[in-house]
């Protein structure tokens, strides 16, 4: 997003309706909220799309194993999609379902015109297709030859008729937007993984199935009824279809003359960074500003699942813990891009810590400072007198802050804006503002409450986009309003607060002791049953060198008085004494033979006694039908020296 430009366009990926809303759906929600509150609150015409995405096979399924039909199915769950979104405040400007006429008929079009082009033509497909992930797969991609590389559920073979996508044509083309445009994927590692994968070369896309009904059908001129379009093709064209694209045109501006910030998690970003700008090339149009693709949520440490029943329900954290907290959470516990963590004890933290702490107790400070020194009246007009340098050093944050929000790096955003809460607390600290006020200097102690309270302000207005409740009640009790005419005096002009009289609120933030909600047993998923099946019996380089086997020299060797099997054995392995072993090898060696000679030994055996006997360690030997051989090393070494 840049900053001088007008119009801005933000998305998150359509929702599939198979499942309920859960931690991942809302975190990129969260995330495209943010922006979009931000890209408003700093006056740009501002787009906000999200939605569902309702046909293919797997809703199909889906549907039918509830005895649904495909579309009284998905209105259920998306409804609960837009029901989430709506009790989480998500400030989206429209909710587009793929199963809207409208859409429709724009995607049809879309083919059209990519058909028209010559990009597409009809041939024979073959090969493995993981519904689950609505993707297709070459065999040499499978996990366990049967496997989706990306979920791990078996694959089905297919083999039908289909019309393809010219994808490889467009491989230079892609290389090219890459390289002339630093920001088109975010953040820079997932560009690069990106752009290796076209460098190995694109096969052509199947983007039409036979196979089953649950689709947008392709557009009369092609007459070809049969077919239905590629949930990925059809899914994809949303974000223009809900512009109007080759319908009534209006917003397509949105796309054409904007900045468009797309939200993703990383495991959609070949759709997105690939597919999705080829078919825009095709049809003519720009190419996205910006595709951002974040990392996944686990649920302490565990990767989430239905099976594993450790999937996070955003509503249940919201409700329990306070949804801008959450909101807060998501956004800075993770660098967006990586994997994160949620457990409830790191959301605790945040909460007692970044926001009670930090950032509620600085209001009741204020509040606490002005209602002892003047009636809970404050004035900035002492501010720059006393606290010039303060007052710059927030500034300058405040400015690198706006390239962090534009680059999504709002996990930086929050960590620099939390320098001026700093800041403002230490402050109180240096200038010890009850002093100042012991030594009459009352003007002196009223410019530090100022200063503290238009750090504060500064940082209500930034944080504005994700805490937007919070932020409001903190203005307020700071006489003022956040709005776009309150974000231009005080942050882009610097302005000061006008003089108002503190108004008192309850603590933001109450502490919080101990975990609100249960959690779950971790159970494993098939995939994992099945790596653990495949690691059965393979250890790791770790495991293995828990085995001490140390060069062992034979100093004496006796034979075992009423065994025909045991030698006792004085083996030096470098240590301060030599040690004793009880060895199995009487039928294979004369005790004289041994004396001198090196064998390996594992040295770090549990002492067990044999035949009344210690033995401290065991000799490594392999037997087969000839015989039975010490193992040695090749040529002498010192005793004691580690094998492995
Ligand atoms: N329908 C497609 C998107 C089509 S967009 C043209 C789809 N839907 S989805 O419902 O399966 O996933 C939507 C988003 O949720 C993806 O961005 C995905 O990365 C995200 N997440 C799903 N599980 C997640 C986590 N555990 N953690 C973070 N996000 C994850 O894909």
């Amino acid at each position: 997003m840049s900053q001088s430009c007008k119009k801005a366009y933000i998305t998150t990926p359509i929702y599939y309706v198979n499942d309920v809303p859960h931690i991942g759906h809302a975190y990129t929600t969260i995330i495209a909220d943010t922006l979009a509150r931000y890209s408003r609150l700093i006056g740009h015409e501002t787009m906000f799309l999200t939605g569902t995405d309702e046909h293919g096979q797997k809703i199909e399924e889906a549907a039918k194993s509830r005895g649904r039909t495909p579309q009284a199915y998905s209105d259920e769950i998306s409804g609960k999609f837009k029901t989430l979104w709506d009790e989480f405040d998500i400030s989206y400007d429209k909710f587009i379902r793929t199963t809207d006429e409208d859409h429709k008929l724009s995607v049809q079009k879309a083919f059209e015109v990519m058909y028209e082009k010559g990009d597409i033509y009809k041939d024979q497909y073959e090969g493995f297709y993981c519904v689950s992930c609505e993707t297709f797969f070459t065999k040499i991609q499978l996990y366990d030859d049967e496997c989706c590389p990306d979920c791990g559920k078996p694959t089905s073979i297919v083999k039908e008729e289909s019309y393809f996508f010219n994808l490889s044509k467009y491989e230079d083309q892609l290389l090219a937007w890459y390289s002339d445009n630093e920001k088109c994927v975010l953040p820079k590692g997932k560009k690069n993984e990106v752009i290796n994968f076209v460098k190995q070369g694109l096969n052509n896309l199947s983007i039409t199935r036979t196979s089953f009904d649950w689709g947008v059908k392709l557009p009369e001129s092609i007459n070809d009824p049969k077919h239905v379009m590629y949930v990925w093709l059809d899914a994809l064209m949303n974000y223009i279809t809900a512009l109007g694209y080759g319908r009534d045109e209006e917003h397509m501006a949105y796309w054409k003359d904007g900045t468009s910030v797309q939200l993703l998690g990383k495991d959609i970003l070949r759709f997105h960074a690939i597919y999705w700008p080829a078919f825009l090339m095709s049809l003519e149009l720009p190419l996205p500003t910006h595709i951002g693709a974040h990392g996944w949520w686990t649920r302490n440490g565990e990767k989430m699942s239905k099976s594993k029943g450790n999937v996070v329900n955003p509503k249940e954290v919201a409700d329990a813990y306070g949804l801008e907290n959450f909101r807060y959470f998501l956004l800075r516990e993770v660098p967006f891009g990586q994997d994160g963590d949620f457990s409830q004890k790191a959301l605790i933290d945040r909460i007692n810590s970044d926001l009670g702490n930090d950032l509620g107790n600085l209001l009741n400070r204020i509040i606490g400072m002005s209602g002892k020194y003047n009636d809970l009246h404050i004035d900035s007009k002492d501010l720059l007198k006393y606290h010039q340098k303060e007052v710059d050093a927030a500034n300058t944050i405040i400015e690198t802050l706006e390239t962090y929000i534009f680059d999504l790096q709002l996990n930086r955003f929050l960590e620099d804006l939390w320098k001026i809460l700093t800041l403002a607390n230490q402050s109180i600290t240096t200038y010890e503002p009850w002093t100042k006020m012991k030594e009459g200097k009352k003007d002196e102690a009223m410019a530090l409450v100022a200063l503290v309270a238009n750090l504060l302000a500064k940082v209500s207005i930034m944080l504005h986009a994700v805490m937007p409740k919070t932020t409001q009640t903190i203005a307020h009790a700071l006489g003022f309003e956040i709005t776009q005419t309150t974000y231009i005096d005080i942050i882009t002009n610097k302005e000061a607060l006008k003089p108002f009289t503190i108004t008192k609120v309850p603590p933001l933030f109450p502490r919080i002791e101990d975990e609100i909600l249960k959690s779950p047993e971790p159970t494993p998923t098939q995939k994992e049953k099945k790596e653990e099946k495949k690691t059965e019996g393979i250890i790791t380089i770790d495991q293995f060198f828990e085995t001490k086997i140390k060069i062992a020299t034979i100093l004496e060797a006796q034979e075992v008085p009423k065994s025909d099997r045991l030698l006792k054995l004085k083996v030096d392995v470098g240590e301060e004494e030599p040690r004793q072993v009880i060895a199995g090898i009487k039928e294979f060696y004369a005790p004289g033979s041994l004396v001198g000679t090196q064998a390996c030994l594992v040295a770090n055996l549990k002492p067990a006694k044999i035949m009344g006997m210690l033995s401290q360690g065991m000799l490594l030997a392999a037997k087969d039908k000839e015989g039975l051989s010490l193992i040695r090393p090749e040529s002498p070494k010192r005793s004691g020296t580690a094998v492995g």
